[in-house]
C-alpha cells in the first residue's frame, strides 16, 4: 500500500499553468508549485457561509474586471482526496467582498464557479478582498467533488492583523501568498472526503 507521499512524488511533476493576468490569450506562465498534502493532512475544515452567499452564480474564472480598482490576485490550487489523489471535475465556487469590503448582493460581481481540470487544478483571477466590520480579510468558497457533499469554507491571508481577533478565523485555512509581477498569488489545496 503506497503512502500518500508516494502519490505526491508523481503529482508534483505537473505545475499549475495559468494565463498571464490581464492578457487574455497571452502566453501562459508557469508557477512552480508543489502539492501541500502529506501524511498529516486532514479534511479541509468547514466554515459558515455567512450572510452574503447568492445561489446560482455564473461559471467564470475572471473576476478582476468586476472590480477594476482592486489589487490583482490569482487564487489557485488543487482539490485532493485524503489519499492525495487529485479530483477532476470538482465544483469550486468563490464569492467575496470588493476592495471596499462590500459584497454585490444584487448581482454576481465577484461571484462565480468553475470545475477542476483533469489534474484536479482550479484557479480564479480576482482581487484582494477588502475588510469589513467584524471580520478579518477572507474569501468564501464551496467545494464539491462529483457525487460528494458540499464543503463550505473560507480562506484567509497570512499576517493579517485582524486574524487573531476574528472569531471564525482558522489557521488551517490560510493561503500561501506570494507576490508576483501580476499581483498576489494565493495557493490552497482543498482536501475533501
Ligand atoms: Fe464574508
Amino acid at each position: 500500500m503506497p503512502t500518500r507521499r508516494h502519490f505526491l512524488i508523481g503529482f508534483v511533476a505537473t505545475p499549475i499553468v495559468l494565463p498571464t493576468l490581464g492578457h487574455a490569450g497571452g502566453a501562459p506562465r508557469q508557477l512552480p508549485l508543489t502539492a501541500t498534502c502529506d501524511d498529516d493532512d486532514g479534511l479541509t475544515p468547514a466554515q459558515t457561509e455567512g450572510p452574503y452567499f447568492t445561489p446560482e452564480s455564473p461559471e467564470k474564472q475572471h473576476f478582476a474586471s468586476d472590480s477594476p480598482g482592486g489589487e490583482r490576485m490569482t487564487l489557485a490550487g488543487y482539490v485532493l482526496t485524503q489519499s492525495c489523489q487529485p479530483v477532476a471535475k470538482a465544483l469550486i465556487e468563490l464569492w467575496h467582498a470588493n476592495e471596499s469590503g462590500i459584497y454585490d448582493n444584487s448581482g454576481y460581481k465577484l461571484r462565480g464557479h468553475q470545475f477542476t481540470d483533469a489534474q484536479g487544478k482550479w484557479w480564479f483571477e480576482t482581487i484582494v478582498p477588502g475588510l469589513y466590520s467584524g471580520r478579518t480579510r477572507h474569501f468564501h468558497l464551496k467545494i464539491q467533488r462529483p457525487g460528494g457533499n458540499v464543503l463550505t469554507t473560507q480562506l484567509y491571508f497570512p499576517g493579517e492583523p485582524d486574524n487573531e481577533r476574528d472569531r471564525i478565523f482558522n489557521s488551517a485555512l490560510v493561503l500561501d501568498v506570494r507576490e508576483t509581477s501580476d499581483g498576489k498569488f494565493g495557493r490552497y489545496d482543498f482536501v475533501v472526503g
